[in-house]
C-alpha cells in the first residue's frame, strides 16, 4: 500500500463514497439474538432476509497510527417496534475512540461503558458525534424512509469486540412508540445482569 497522502470524494447528494475497497452487507439473518422481539424477528426473516445495513471501507493497515475510515449506511425499517440498527460493539482496545459525521438521514447513536454509563445522541446531517474511548456504540435509523449515512474514523489498532453486546445487548433500546422514537430499558439486559 502506497504511503502517500490522498483525497477522495463523498457525493453529498447521494451520500456515497467515490471510491472504496471493501463493502460489508449485514442482513437480518446475521442479527439473530440482537432484536428484542424474537417472534417478530422470526416472522420477518421467514418472509425476507432484508438488507439492514452496509459499510464501505477505505482499506488501511490495522495498526496504531493509522486511521480507519468509511461510510456506514443503515437502511430504514423496524423489527417489531425496534428500529433497524447496527450490531454495535466495544473496541477490543477499549481505550480507543471514534468520530462520526452524519451525512444523511435521521438517527441516533446508542452508547454505554462497562462502568454503567449510557448515552443516546442524535444523528442528523451536519452533526459530528465524538465517541470517547471505552464507549460501545450502535447506530440506529429512526427515519421512516431514508437511509442513515455516517462517515466514521477510528484508530487502526482498535479492533472490534462484538461478543459482549451480542451476549448482553445494550442497556437501552430505541423503539417506536405512538409513532415516535423512545429510549427504553432493555428487559433482556436486566434479566441477564441478575
Ligand atoms: C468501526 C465502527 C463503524 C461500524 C459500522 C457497522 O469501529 O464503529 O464503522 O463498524 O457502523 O457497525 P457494526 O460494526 O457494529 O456492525
Ligand atoms: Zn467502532
Amino acid at each position: 500500500m502506497k504511503n502517500f497522502p490522498f483525497t477522495f470524494g463523498i457525493d453529498v447528494t447521494s451520500a456515497q463514497l467515490e471510491h472504496y475497497d471493501n463493502h460489508i452487507r449485514r442482513r437480518l439473518s446475521s442479527m439473530v439474538g440482537y432484536y428484542s422481539d424474537q417472534q417478530a424477528f422470526a416472522r420477518q426473516l421467514a418472509k425476507e432476509d432484508s438488507l439492514l445495513y452496509e459499510v464501505y471501507e477505505t482499506r488501511r493497515p490495522e495498526v496504531a497510527g493509522e486511521l480507519l475510515n468509511g461510510l456506514s449506511v443503515v437502511h430504514p425499517g423496524k423489527v417489531g417496534d425496534e428500529y433497524f440498527m447496527t450490531k454495535g460493539h466495544f473496541h477490543s482496545v477499549l481505550e480507543t475512540g471514534e468520530v462520526y459525521y452524519c451525512l444523511k438521514g435521521e438517527g441516533a447513536m446508542v452508547m454505554e461503558t462497562p462502568e454503567g454509563d449510557w448515552s443516546v445522541e442524535e444523528l442528523r446531517p451536519g452533526r459530528v458525534l465524538y465517541v470517547p474511548p471505552r464507549w460501545a456504540h450502535r447506530s440506529v435509523n429512526i427515519g421512516a424512509n431514508e437511509d442513515l449515512v455516517t462517515f466514521f474514523v477510528y484508530p487502526g489498532h482498535a479492533g472490534h469486540d462484538y461478543g459482549t453486546i451480542e451476549k448482553f445487548g445494550f442497556r437501552k433500546l430505541l423503539v417506536e412508540r405512538e409513532g415516535k422514537p423512545q429510549v427504553i430499558d432493555n428487559p433482556r439486559w436486566r434479566a441477564q445482569s441478575v
